[in-house]
């Protein structure tokens, strides 16, 4: 599917391939820099990020939102979407036939975005984006390189909310990433 963005972002408006659009009061299809070096993926739109209609502007949000000042960066210099565009009910994880159904937008986006980088934010967003099985205990900072993109799980932001102790192996995932662009920038932008 090679499509403007502006074509994606209607036809996600628009969308009602699953059951997830029936509660929904916005989609959330995702936001920032359209050009990003790096590329955030969750899970889906939680209640602040339905009302909205932005990803991550809830509690967990914000902690990402630092996390990213924390390593020299806007949140406008990156771009942060979901693997589902409209909020689960209960913040249930997405079904696997909703997160099919919304995966050729997710492709979309990356084609257009083509980004060096992308950091996977939880074990859903690894499990609809990468062919091994991830661990995020395990794997979390791993590098999985994939067509000349570098590939890294690493905790979902709510998963540190819930239990702080994780925050100092995060915060070694962000230090990675943040090596990784200053690496693949000294190398000209060279791919895995
Ligand atoms: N959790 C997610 O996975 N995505 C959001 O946009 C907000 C919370």
């Amino acid at each position: 599917m090679r499509v403007s963005w502006a074509e994606l972002y209607s036809e996600i408006e628009g969308c009602r391939k699953c059951r997830l659009c029936e509660g929904r009061s916005n989609v959330v299809p995702g936001e920032g820099n359209p050009k990003a070096r790096l590329m955030f993926i969750g899970e889906g739109p939680g209640q602040e990020e339905d009302r909205q209609g932005r990803p991550f502007v809830g509690r967990s949000g914000e902690l990402l939102t630092r996390m990213i000042h924390a390593i020299g960066l806007e949140r406008a210099e990156v771009y942060i979407c979901n693997i589902v565009k409209c909020r689960p009910p209960q913040n249930r994880n997405p079904e696997p036939d909703e997160a099919a159904a919304c995966l050729g937008y997710l492709r979309a986006q990356f084609a257009l975005v083509r980004p060096q980088v992308v950091v996977l934010l939880g074990r859903v967003a690894c499990q609809y984006t990468l062919k091994d099985q991830v661990f995020i205990s395990r794997d979390h900072g791993r590098w999985f390189p994939q067509k000349g993109v570098w590939f890294m799980p690493t905790f979902h932001p709510s998963a540190l909310l819930r239990d702080p102790a994780k925050k100092r192996d995060a915060w070694e995932d962000f230090q990675k990433i943040r090596d990784k662009l200053a690496e693949l920038e000294a190398e000209g932008g060279d791919e895995a």
